[in-house]
């Protein structure tokens, strides 16, 4: 078989920053050749989290025959590759370690260039990807993570200014816990999406958080203490037993509760970003990370750009959540910008763009 000739720059991206080990090859920063991921939920589903020791172990088993399988899904050989690109931050560090090490040791063995990219601006790429579409946009952008609930203003591809993030848990983690809270496993954001579309969104009354008038900030951790105490009712002694649990429920009342959550969640993330709008000039929205594969936010999100005559940019549903298609794609940009790192490239648990405005 012969492949017609893969678009430049062509890129080998890495993911390794929590519980998937992934690798892709991207060409031109928006062509993806393959997307490989190799997920840890089986590992980590018991402990109703991930436990970082079993994560970076796990990554080790797993970086080479992934890496090889995205490179042969994508028909191409490490001399037909212009870059290898790696998440190198934020993260657990013990599997951020095992991404860049392998990234580098690549790119050094195959005498590649080599881009760190941050995981959470890679997140916005994610809407390019597939779209034929170039990262030109100056935008609001919108991260919604397991780890982060963050705004940005996006100045261009690779110069973005934080101008809101969560001062307690990101949104995400709120589903994920309250899916513990309904007995839906972990990771359950999916789940209790599902499970909210079969009940009442009113049934309950649980809290949207403002914050002060004109905060672009988020907190979560209220409204899943909130559903926490619903559920469950008072705390017995020590705060660990409660009244009763989830198991009591019937599926009504469950998917009620889960309804109700998510309103107050997706109506918390539209308020800051309307906020974002009113704020500053922008007439895109960029939105990524795996809460950005919900339903009821896309269905708020697209509504929102109808009204306010905007248009808003989703990643299509496989590259939501965590990927290495969207690290090669942002790594595209950084190639054609001619910055690349070299082997002092090291992994960091925080990201890059906390404070202010940096290039990336
Ligand atoms: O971006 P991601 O894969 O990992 C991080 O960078 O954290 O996001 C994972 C998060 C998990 O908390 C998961 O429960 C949530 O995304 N998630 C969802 C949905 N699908 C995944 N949350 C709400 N609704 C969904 N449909
Ligand atoms: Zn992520």
């Amino acid at each position: 078989m012969t492949h017609a000739p893969h678009a430049r720059p062509l890129i080998l991206g890495i993911e390794t920053s929590c519980d998937e080990t992934a690798a892709a090859v991207v060409g031109d920063g928006t062509q993806v050749y393959s997307n490989v991921i190799a997920t840890q939920h089986d590992l980590h589903g018991r402990y109703g989290g991930v436990v970082p020791e079993i994560a970076s172990r796990a990554h080790l088993e797993r970086i080479v025959p992934v890496v090889r399988e995205a490179m042969r899904e994508a028909g191409a050989t490490f001399d037909d590759l212009d870059a290898v690109a790696v998440a190198h931050r934020p993260g657990l560090i013990g599997s951020l370690l095992v991404g860049t090490s392998a990234a580098k040791s690549l790119a050094w063995a195959r005498g590649l260039k080599l881009i760190g990219v941050d995981h959470i601006v890679a997140h916005l790429h994610a809407c390019y990807l597939g779209a034929n579409r170039d990262a030109r946009d100056t935008a609001i952008g919108l991260v919604v993570s397991g780890g982060h609930t963050s705004l940005f203003r996006v100045h261009g591809p690779l110069d973005v200014e934080i101008i809101g993030r969560t001062i307690d848990d990101a949104v995400g983690e709120a589903y994920d816990k309250a899916a513990v809270i309904l007995g839906l496993g972990y990771p359950g954001g999916a789940a209790v999406d599902r499970l909210a579309a079969q009940g009442d969104d009113h049934a309950h009354d649980l809290p949207v958080s403002r914050l002060a008038r004109d905060s672009l900030d988020f907190s979560f951790s209220g409204l899943k203490t909130a559903l926490l105490y619903a559920v469950c009712g008072k705390p017995l002694g020590s705060g660990k037993r409660f009244e009763r649990d989830a198991g009591s429920l019937t599926d009504r009342q469950r998917a009620d509760f889960a309804a109700s959550f998510q309103r107050a969640a997706v109506t918390a993330l539209l308020l800051k970003v309307n906020r974002a709008l009113d704020r500053f000039d922008a007439d895109t929205l960029l939105v990524g990370g795996g809460v950005s594969a919900n339903s009821r936010l896309r269905t708020e999100l697209e509504a929102l750009a109808r009204a306010r005559n905007i248009t808003v940019h989703l990643p299509a549903p496989e590259y939501c959540l965590d990927n290495a298609a969207m690290i090669a794609g942002l790594a595209s940009t950084r190639y054609r910008a001619g910055t690349f790192d070299d082997w002092t490239l090291s992994a960091s648990t925080r990201s890059g763009v906390l404070t202010g405005r940096v290039a990336v």
